[in-house]
């Protein structure tokens, strides 16, 4: 095998433009030291992305509001002001942005299904346009080339369900299910691949916890309710899929963090366990079995005991992969004024780490964590295969001409990828790793300023660029 040499100097890579009507011009890139032949040749390559962060047209063809086009538009609490009505206008440049995945020769792109364009007041009325929007973006995919990979849910819940109670009134349950059926059976015989859910932890603990996303509730025992009817969801939405999908591959997806305590001291290993248990475990272990990780403290014991006996078989569903999502390491320090976990992450900043190794969403880069939550991970026997749905990093970027470079990026994905290539050949069962994410857009409570997209966005004239770090997966995953 002819292995090329890792290049350090990322500054020199080429540049490719591409406006919205397709490539105009490429130059050279930069080498990982690694090909795409170390990961295997039925390994997934993908970029992923979600509804509300992309597609804009948030009022068109009788789509009904979601929890975020209200907390947008009616609260001041997004960093820049700014909402997700236009976005990246995915909604009608679907087709070269696509292009876009294909050319970068990536297989898969991943995208989530607004749940308020397929049922306005998220129940009842199906809406044909809403369906009609996603057959067009699987056929596009399908006709070029490209495996459609549809999230049943990221976040962006319709604003009639919240004004029902949202993620804390049960009957979510059976409103996940309905929706969950119609588009299985308006899709499933064009998309095989389904993943359920994404990220339950962030939208339960920011959004019914913190109170900093959508719809911007706060409190323990909304929080508590949410999270459990969410977990009933993950395995819910799997049956159905499961159910309705003839040969399914069902997935759902975990955010997760490899966790240091700050130093060993018993009090700071007992805060780690107790955030592992937090952040990671409290969506995983109840929906493989393992019910709730009440060894982690009181905290989880209140949540279990809310929870009826007849719950937990409906809890565990065999899921064919788990999707697992990862950006940076915690570290935790016991903290007695934090309520219930009684741990505090300390902030890159306050550990000492430089600032080139933090990026813009305050997190710090670490390649070596991603390498300890998969082998963690690959400790769960339940889980059969996995696969990276998410990983990726924001750093400030500057458009020179039709270039951007962008080397702290390009750095990030060679670090992350040797690292989980070193769990891969370890044993660690990963199958694919998706990059995220294809366009700049909507970091949520962020606004629009973070830069995670492997493409920049102009967000004035959605005029489309190539990073320097979209040319680097062009060239490690050419054939
Ligand atoms: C996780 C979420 O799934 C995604 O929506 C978000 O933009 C990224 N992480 C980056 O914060």
């Amino acid at each position: 095998m002819n292995r090329r040499k890792f290049i350090q100097n990322t500054s020199k890579a080429g540049s490719l433009l591409i406006l919205p009507s397709g490539i105009s011009q490429i130059s050279n890139s930069t080498n990982p030291n690694f090909t795409k032949t170390d990961f295997g040749k039925d390994f997934k390559w993908g970029v992923a992305t979600a509804s509300y962060q992309i597609e804009g047209a948030w009022d068109e063809d009788g789509k009904g509001p979601s929890i975020w086009d209200t907390f947008t538009q009616n609260t001041n609490r997004i960093k820049d002001g700014s909402t997700g009505n236009v976005a990246c206008d995915f909604y009608h440049s679907y087709k070269s942005d696509i292009q876009l995945v294909k050319d970068l020769n990536f297989d898969v792109f991943r995208f989530s299904i607004s749940w308020s364009r397929i049922f306005p007041e998220g129940t009842g009325q199906v809406n044909q346009k809403g369906l009609d929007f996603y057959h067009r973006v699987i056929d596009h995919c399908l006709e070029i080339g490209v495996e459609p990979w549809p999230t049943i849910y990221h976040w962006d819940l319709p604003q009639a369900l919240e004004d029902r109670g949202g993620w804390v009134n049960r009957d979510i349950i059976s409103w996940f299910e309905d929706y969950s059926s119609e588009v299985t059976r308006a899709f499933g015989d064009k998309t095989k691949k389904w993943m359920v859910m994404n990220e339950a932890a962030s939208f339960c603990g920011a959004g019914y916890l913190g109170g900093f996303h959508a719809p911007g509730k706060r409190g323990f025992k909304k929080f508590y309710d949410a999270a459990h009817h969410a977990n009933m969801c993950q395995s819910g939405g799997a049956r159905v899929i499961r159910n309705e999908v003839q040969d399914a591959i069902v997935g759902t997806t975990i955010s997760c963090s490899w966790i240091d305590p700050i130093d060993q001291k018993e009090k700071n290993i007992l805060a780690a366990k107790k955030l592992d248990a937090f952040l990671n475990r409290l969506y995983l272990d109840p929906i493989v079995g393992r019910g709730y990780p009440t060894d982690a403290g009181k905290f989880f014991e209140k949540i279990a005991e809310r929870v009826p006996d007849s719950d937990y078989e409906k809890l565990k569903f065999d899921f064919d992969f788990m999707g697992v999502q990862n950006y940076s390491r915690t570290v935790a320090k016991k903290a007695f004024y934090i309520p219930v976990v009684k741990a505090f992450q300390v902030p890159p900043k306050k550990r000492g780490v430089p600032e080139d190794q933090i990026t813009e969403m305050g997190w710090e880069v670490a390649p070596d964590g991603f390498y300890k939550i998969l082998k963690q991970l690959g400790e769960y026997k339940e889980i059969k295969r996995m696969i990276v749905t998410e990983n990726g990093c924001a750093f400030p970027d500057k458009v020179e001409g039709n270039s951007v470079h962008d080397p702290r990026r390009v750095q990030f994905f060679k670090d992350y990828l040797g690292n989980m290539l070193k769990a891969k050949n370890e044993g660690v069962k990963i199958d694919g790793y998706f990059v995220w994410t294809l366009l700049d857009n909507f970091e949520w409570a962020e606004g629009y300023e973070p830069r995670f997209g492997l493409v920049h966005v102009d967000f004035n004239t959605q005029k489309r660029i190539i990073k320097d770090s979209g040319l680097f997966f062009k060239e490690l995953l050419e054939e």
